[in-house]
Order: C-alpha cells, then sequence, then structure tokens
C-alpha cells in the first residue's frame, strides 16, 4: 500500500494522455487554444505502459485517463488495451466531452470500462457554443444516450459559471429524475490556460446546494462513497444523484488518494502544485525501476496537506493560471 507523510492511501492516477482538445471550454484554455506539446514532449504509450506498471505494483487500483480530450490522441484505442490488461488494475475510467465518444462506447465496454465521466455544462446549444466554442451539443448528447443504453456508470460534471450556465443548474438536476447517473456539479478553479480570469468565487458549493434546495427542498444528503470529493445528495424518487464538487474551496483535501501525471510526464501530488517531479524524463535517461519507485516514494513523503498549502509552496510565485488540459483534471 502506497501511503504519503500524512498516512492517506495513495490508490487512484489521473492520467493525462494529450493537451489537445476538440473544444475550448472558456474556463480551460483561450479560445485560440493554448501553446500544444511537440510529440516528443509528450509520453509514448510505451512509457506510460512502463509508468502505469510500475505505478500498479506500487499500490495503484484506479486508473482515469484524462487530457485535453483523451479521444484525440491517435491510437488510443490500443493504449487503452492495453492499459485494461494491466495485472492489479481494479479500475479503469475515462473523463471525455462526448464529442468523439459515442461510437467507441461498444468497445470500452469490451475492454472492462464502465466508468465514464461526461463534462456537460449546458443542454441548451447556444450556451454550450458559447462556453465551448463548438457547436457540439448534439453529439455529446448522443453519447450521454449512448452511455446509458450501454449501461455505463455515468458522471456528468458541469462547472458552474456566474453569468455563462445557471439556467442550467435546475434542468441538469432533473436529468437524475429519468437517467440512473450522478449529476456533479463543480467550483469554477482558476485554471484558465491563460490567467486572463481568476474568477472570484461567486457560485460555491454552498450557494449552489442552496439553489437547488430552493426548488427541490426534499433533497437530502446521502453517504459519500470513500474518497469522494463531490458531497452526495438523492431527491426522492429520482433514479440519479447530484453531487458537488468544492473544487476550489477545497473541502476534501484530508482524504485525498489521488496523483497525476501531465501528458508531459510531471507528476503532481496535488492539483494545486506545479510538478514535484518528471517521471517522462527519468525514464529517457534510462533509470531502472527501483530509482523511479523510490524517487515516487521520495515525492509521497513530502506532500502537501491540502490544495492551498500546494498553491503555496509553487515554485512559480504567480497565481495558478496553466490549462486544466496541462494538467489532467
Ligand atoms: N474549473 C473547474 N473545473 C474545470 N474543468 C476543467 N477546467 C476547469 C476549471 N477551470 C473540469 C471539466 C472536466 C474536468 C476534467 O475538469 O469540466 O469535466
Ligand atoms: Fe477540452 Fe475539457 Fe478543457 Fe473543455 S474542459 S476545453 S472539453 S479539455
Amino acid at each position: 500500500m502506497l501511503l504519503d507523510n500524512h498516512r492517506r492511501t495513495i490508490n487512484y492516477l489521473r492520467l493525462g494522455v494529450t493537451d489537445r482538445c476538440n473544444l475550448r471550454c472558456f474556463y480551460c484554455m483561450p479560445e485560440k487554444g493554448i501553446d500544444w506539446l511537440k510529440r516528443t514532449e509528450l509520453m509514448s504509450y510505451e512509457e506510460l505502459l512502463r509508468i502505469c506498471t510500475l505505478l500498479v505494483k506500487m499500490g495503484v487500483e484506479k486508473i482515469r485517463i484524462t487530457g485535453g480530450e483523451p479521444f484525440v490522441r491517435t491510437d488510443i484505442m490500443q493504449f487503452l488495451t492495453s492499459l485494461s490488461g494491466l495485472k492489479g488494475l481494479k479500475e479503469l475510467a475515462i473523463t471525455t466531452n462526448g464529442v468523439l465518444t459515442a461510437p467507441l462506447i461498444p468497445e470500452l465496454k469490451k475492454l472492462g470500462i464502465r466508468n465514464i465521466n461526461l463534462s456537460l455544462d449546458t443542454l441548451d446549444r447556444n450556451r454550450f457554443f458559447a462556453i465551448t466554442h463548438r457547436d457540439e451539443l448534439p453529439a455529446v448528447l448522443d453519447t450521454l444516450e449512448q452511455l446509458l443504453h450501454h449501461n455505463m456508470d455515468v458522471k456528468l460534471n458541469a462547472v458552474v459559471m456566474q453569468g455563462k450556465n445557471l439556467d442550467d443548474i435546475i434542468p441538469l438536476v432533473e436529468l437524475t429524475k429519468q437517467m440512473p447517473i450522478s449529476v456533479r456539479f463543480i467550483e469554477e478553479m482558476p485554471f484558465n490556460g491563460d490567467g486572463s480570469h481568476y474568477p472570484i468565487l461567486e457560485w460555491d458549493h454552498v450557494k449552489i446546494l442552496n439553489t437547488i434546495k430552493d426548488i427541490y427542498p426534499g433533497i437530502r444528503k446521502i453517504t459519500d462513497p470513500s474518497y469522494s470529493t463531490s458531497y452526495n445528495y438523492h431527491i426522492p424518487g429520482h433514479k440519479g444523484n447530484v453531487g458537488i464538487i468544492a473544487a476550489y474551496t477545497r473541502s476534501f483535501c484530508g482524504t485525498c488518494n489521488r496523483i497525476r501525471i501531465t501528458p508531459q510526464g510531471m507528476l503532481k501530488t496535488c492539483l494545486y502544485d506545479d510538478g514535484v517531479m518528471n517521471i517522462r524524463d527519468m525514464v529517457r535517461v534510462g533509470h531502472n525501476d527501483e530509482y523511479i519507485q523510490n524517487s515516487l516514494i521520495q515525492a509521497l513523503s513530502n506532500r502537501a496537506k491540502d490544495g492551498w498549502e500546494a498553491e503555496k509552496n509553487r515554485k512559480e510565485k504567480n497565481p495558478v493560471h496553466e490549462s486544466m488540459a496541462t494538467i489532467g483534471g
């Protein structure tokens, strides 16, 4: 079992496989995109597989593939096939924006992948365009429908943004009436790729819950799964649940079981740190497994106790501004 210096279990890896994306969600990256990584900067599938194998041996049980948008990377299905065969890996999950996902669902299911997080901030086509700068809502809704058709375990992620999608909070909650999904509202974080807007958080988790409570006074708290980053709720009679993620308030750090590896191989022991070591470089200079494992253990024995401390310890002192696509969500 892998433990950090605060005796938190580390058993969950979020692996960013690309920084590229076919949407331009304004809270994640500027409309013109970001300076995309060069192919050589990106970890190859062989390198990714080696690192995943090592981490699974050390105690990682769950890997979530993120990006950018994972499905824009060439041959991603082949990589997922290899990864799904890793002995000791209990769960392989994916976060996707749903633009290219629908036709791949039967194949994902065959690989034993059940757990899909779908990013969807609005059900209105015009607002979708205003948020993502692309007219792809129909494709995303098709993905949602197909995921349900194939009995996948679906979590829908919606970032709550002042002036953008407040009118969507209740319609998104309403989806849980007929759909056995978890609709999760996320506080907006400053990871927008250019630092052009550092949001003053107006819509924190308390305000989001109160807005839902106004319309659904019967909503009740349910037990949160272990290591959950969301506060979870249920509306009597509904098939699905509602979750709220205090991503900016950072109230879930005490049980954080996750590490991140960015598409360029940077290990992050907290979403808010600026990278503690580059595993890709260790692999490329030819270090053996034991050396890399020891370096990982070393990094975990210096882990910040929460996201506030991690942010304070950043080497670069300006506020967090990097794109979520370079972090791996
Ligand atoms: N604030 C909050 N959530 C964000 N995401 C991307 N950028 C931000 C941000 N600045 C979310 C997306 C996606 C998940 C990986 O991260 O909605 O669902
Ligand atoms: Fe793409 Fe996701 Fe960033 Fe939107 S939030 S631009 S879907 S990586």
